[in-house]
């Protein structure tokens, strides 16, 4: 039996819009950790444990909205830049979050797929995702992309990259490469575009994350620090998508 999500902790609900009003497909860069952590005198890790719970609640609150699919960024190609000791505990920190939550998101009938490349990424933290995956292949309440060594250039590169290779085996004809095609040889093919595309911190960019999948998402950029999101601030950007026209190129 698929569990309800528990209600904000204040009690409060999600606000009432059309369905069409909805963004079926949530991408969120989670940001801002370490300068949550910063301004309480905290270590930079203190701000990423900050931010599970965060993750945890927006989840919630989307099922309770209506949302069908998100993405959340938690380590990109390029966080291999940071310290040594702060990549160390966000690849601990990574494998340990997926499987303490697994039961959890199985339970409210969330489907967890990895997205991201494989290379240098812990061999332990790929085992949770593929534990995670298989656990929850059938669920249908919310497909959870969990974004783990993503990039947006590699996702694209390794793309064609597999391309090209089916090409020269003669399996693809290069002249019927479509849009459609090409997409086949992305991390998860079947992910939907993004409608609604988040960013925590303040910062205004997208930093690699999901360049693809967003060319017709909308962006809403929140002035508030990853830690101190719950499922309020994105009902806050939903109502702010609700009131967007999209055109899609149409007059
Ligand atoms: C986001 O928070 C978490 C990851 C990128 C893994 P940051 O760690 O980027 O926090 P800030 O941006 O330095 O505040
Ligand atoms: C993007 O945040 C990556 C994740 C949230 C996982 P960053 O903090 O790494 O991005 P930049 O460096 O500010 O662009
Ligand atoms: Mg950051």
């Amino acid at each position: 039996m698929t569990k309800k999500p528990n209600p904000h902790r204040a009690g409060i609900t999600p606000p009432k819009l059309a369905k069409e009003s909805i963004p079926n497909h949530v991408a969120i860069v989670m940001d801002g950790n370490g300068r949550w952590a910063k301004e309480r005198g905290l270590p930079r890790t203190a701000g990423h444990e900050a931010g599970e719970a965060a993750l945890f609640d927006v989840i919630e609150g989307a099922i309770e909205i209506g949302v069908k699919e998100i993405s959340a960024y938690a380590f990109s190609t390029e966080n291999w830049r940071r310290s040594p000791e702060e990549v160390k505990f966000l690849m601990g920190f990574n494998r340990d979050v997926i499987r303490r939550r697994r039961d959890e998101m199985n339970a409210l009938g969330v489907k967890v797929r990895w997205v991201g490349r494989p290379k240098r990424l812990w061999a332990s933290v790929i085992n949770e995702l593929e534990e995670a995956e298989d656990l929850t292949a059938k669920n249908k309440v919310l497909t959870l992309n969990m974004c783990v060594n993503y990039g947006g250039r590699a996702e694209i590169v390794d793309a064609a990259s597999a391309l090209a290779l089916d090409v020269k085996r003669g399996k693809v004809k290069a002249d019927a490469i479509t849009e459609k095609l090409f997409a086949k040889y992305l991390d998860q093919p079947t992910m939907s575009d993004v409608d609604l595309f988040l960013r925590s911190s303040g910062e205004m960019r997208t930093s690699n994350f999901l360049p693809w999948q967003s060319v017709y998402a909308e962006m809403v950029f929140m002035d508030v620090l990853w830690p101190d999101v719950d499922r309020r601030v994105l009902w806050r950007a939903i109502e702010e998508y609700a009131k967007r026209d999209r055109r899609f190129g149409k007059a």
